[in-house]
């Protein structure tokens, strides 16, 4: 059992390489493809992922990717299902499981994520259709208040149980606590939320007895509110973030794959390229970017069966950047270079 585990992980975590969010849920993937004009149906949807999965060299930089249901069932266009697609690319294909947020009763202004009933029931359909490692998401808001304790415990409580049913069927899990960008609030109170949340989310790890050895933790980095008046310099980034990260995630746990969270493309890997800087570190530091690292390559691609060429060439070249970044080896004159 924990050699299937083992083995996950040990794809997963490689030296110079991270993982690719391509699970949009459905009303997402429509929100991203309204702004490049593309109206979301089952076939563009299925075009884009599957010239996303075609993309040649990808296992170069990128050692897994994370797949909507719906993709778990699609072929390309030579009729080779995906999920066989993305690891003939030798990209590891996972799935995302919980089923969206909504909010917290009695708790104005929080959310919780939904999804653990059948879970273990769609986690052994998942597996056969190729998945080996699964995410799930919890959103917190950020204000003076919030979020409240009472959301910290509920989706701590909620990734743990989670985590521990995925490590029961041989799937690694991904925990992704997110605390969300928006709003105005400095880095400091993103800082302190972060820290809770993730003390919270360890807690409960323990108490469900995860093993934190066969998991990987998608947090978001500590960044001040979007609408705030002074943004935070890559530097500044990266300090927070480490600090967070080393009273909170134990050594134990083999890889942190950032999410992008609303950064744009460059200043995601600028601060992942600042924080490796800063190494060596106890855990591998790498991305697990959907926007950072798609959205280059959906605006050259515009839904044109043409531009595919040309979206593929915008998908590698970030997906090389950032793999430097995972290195501390990044440059923002490597922007240029085509
Ligand atoms: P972003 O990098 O666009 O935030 O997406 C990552 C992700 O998987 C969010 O759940």
């Amino acid at each position: 059992m924990t050699t299937e585990l083992r083995a996950t992980v040990h794809e997963l975590v490689h030296k110079g390489k991270g993982i690719l969010a391509a699970d949009e849920s459905a009303p997402t993937i429509a929100n991203r493809f309204k702004a490049i004009g593309v109206e979301s149906t089952e076939e563009n949807r299925r075009a884009w992922r599957g010239l996303v999965l075609a993309t040649a060299g990808l296992g170069q930089y990128v050692s897994g990717v994370i797949l909507y249901e719906e993709t778990l069932g699609q072929r390309a266009d030579g009729g080779e299902p995906l999920p066989e697609l993305a690891a003939r690319q030798g990209l590891v294909p996972g799935i995302k499981v919980d089923c969206g947020k909504g909010p917290l009763a009695l708790a104005p202004g929080d959310e919780i994520t939904y999804g653990l009933d059948g879970l273990a029931e769609r986690l052994e359909r998942y597996k056969q259709q190729g998945a080996r490692f699964a995410k799930w998401r919890a959103v917190y808001n950020v204000s003076g208040l919030l979020p409240s304790r009472a959301a910290i415990e509920a989706n701590a409580e909620a990734l743990a149980r989670y985590a521990a049913v995925c490590q029961s069927l041989d799937v690694v899990p991904i925990v992704e606590p997110e605390v969300l960008i928006d709003g105005g609030h400095a880095q400091a109170r993103c800082a302190e939320v972060t820290l809770a949340v993730l003390h919270e989310v360890f807690a409960a790890l323990n108490r469900h007895s995860v093993a934190l050895e066969h998991m990987l933790l998608k947090p978001s980095m500590v960044v001040p509110g979007k609408a705030h008046t002074q943004q935070a310099t890559p530097a500044e980034v990266a300090e927070q973030t480490l600090r967070v990260l080393r009273r909170a995630v134990p050594a134990a746990v083999p890889g942190i794959n950032f999410l992008s969270g609303g950064q744009s493309p460059a200043e995601a890997t600028a601060n992942l390229d600042a924080l490796n800087r800063l190494g060596p570190h106890p855990w591998q530091l790498s991305f697990s970017y959907g926007r950072a690292l798609q959205d280059p390559a959906m605006q050259a691609w515009r839904g044109q069966s043409g531009n595919a060429a040309l979206a593929q060439k915008a998908l590698l070249q970030r997906a090389r950047l950032n793999s430097a970044a995972t290195l501390g080896d990044y440059s923002a004159s490597m922007e240029d270079a085509t």
